[in-house]
């Protein structure tokens, strides 16, 4: 079985959701449920014994150890986080306190684990890291995208936390021998995404006939992953990715971000009868310190372990459209989402 932490959140819940239905295999979820996590996510598993959901934290040692001895997963898979930029800089001590020592915790109830382990659960261990692309900091408009040998650069207090993680990994394998990988994701969208990140937000606005705000010119260009692409590369890098590496994963699909609302609106229109979505945009004031560009090259996922994005841009935004319109009832009405 697997331990996944932060699987009511984002992405965590796509991938317990998707896990389960591609493999069967049964998942341990340890999640907080802070603002960002909501057991309504995982709704379609509430009579699924394959399931196991535990509210707590992942820096409580003494829980996450009790786990790991009672449940013998063969990995843990890492998503927990305090995620979102705007927050980050208003309220860094969050970020480091989940991201940084979190992480650390996990690390190291890991390792004791791990040590006792029998020799041939030893070999299947496994630690996988979930990460960011925002690690590597900001490109110009024609540099190359991010590889794996990009220097860290993070901009963002969520940026730094999450590469302060990144390096204990890598610490952990070099230093211990913990059996880790790591994954530096780009901007995810699909399903279940809580409605401050761009996308989701962008949509209740829209649907509520509220404005729409861009930041600065609307000129920060993100690469797109389709969040069920990014948990197929999960299960692979877990499978077949070589231990101490980390591997890039990305969509392929760069876009600036008025162009982005540009084409959400659209989308909002064709479905909606009457919207005029796009009179609602309205730039609003830069964040502080706003990397300009992100893109990933994922030449090393693809070359050592065959996989690739399958969803388009354009199919993947309208699948996400029509979701949240049809969950607009459940998704949008919880009552944090402010
Ligand atoms: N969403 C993206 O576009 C994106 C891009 C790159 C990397 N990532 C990374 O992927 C991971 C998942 O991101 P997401 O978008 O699903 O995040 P999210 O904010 O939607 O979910 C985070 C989950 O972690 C849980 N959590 C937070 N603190 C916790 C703690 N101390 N103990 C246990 N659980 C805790 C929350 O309750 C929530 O369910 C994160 O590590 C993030 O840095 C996300």
């Amino acid at each position: 079985m697997l331990l996944v932490t932060g699987g009511a959140g984002f992405i965590g819940s796509n991938f317990v959701l998707s896990t389960l239905a591609a493999t069967g295999e049964a998942i341990v979820n340890l999640d907080k449920l802070t603002y960002a996590g909501h057991l309504r996510n995982l709704h379609a598993l509430r009579a699924d014994a394959r399931h196991v959901f535990v509210r707590g934290d992942i820096c409580d040692r003494g829980l996450v150890g009790e786990l790991l001895a009672k449940h013998k997963p063969r990995a843990v898979v890492h998503f927990a986080a305090e995620s979102h930029v705007d927050r980050s800089i208003s309220g860094p001590a969050a970020f480091v306190q989940t991201n940084v020592v979190g992480t650390f915790s996990l690390l190291e109830e890991a390792r004791a684990f791990y040590e006792k382990s029998s020799s041939s659960d030893k070999q299947k261990f496994r630690f996988l890291h979930v990460s960011t692309d925002e690690v590597y900091g900001s490109l110009g408009p024609d540099d190359p995208a991010f590889t794996e040998e990009t220097p860290f650069a993070p901009n963002s207090p969520y940026a730094a936390s999450k590469a302060s993680s990144d390096h204990l990994v890598r610490a952990y394998h070099h230093t211990y021998g913990l059996p880790t990988v790591t994954t530096n994701c780009s901007n995810n969208y699909g399903p279940h995404q809580f409605p401050e990140k761009l996308i989701p937000l962008m949509i209740r606005q829209a649907l509520a006939g509220q404005p729409l705000p861009v930041y600065g010119d609307g000129r920060n260009v993100r690469d797109w992953l389709y969040v069920a692409d990014h948990c197929d590369a999960i299960r692979v890098v877990l499978e077949r990715g070589r231990i101490g590496e980390t591997y890039n994963v990305g969509g392929n699909a760069e876009m600036a971000n008025i162009d982005l609302v540009r084409l959400l609106c659209s989308l909002i229109d064709k479905s909606v009868p009457g919207r005029r979505s796009a009179e609602l945009i309205t730039f609003v004031k830069d964040r502080p310190g706003h990397d300009r560009r992100y893109a990933m090259d994922i030449g090393k996922i693809r070359r050592e372990l065959g996989w690739a994005p399958r969803e388009s841009f354009a199919s993947g935004l309208e699948k996400t459209v029509r979701w949240y319109l049809e969950n607009i009832e459940t998704h949008f009405a919880r009552p944090e989402a402010a």
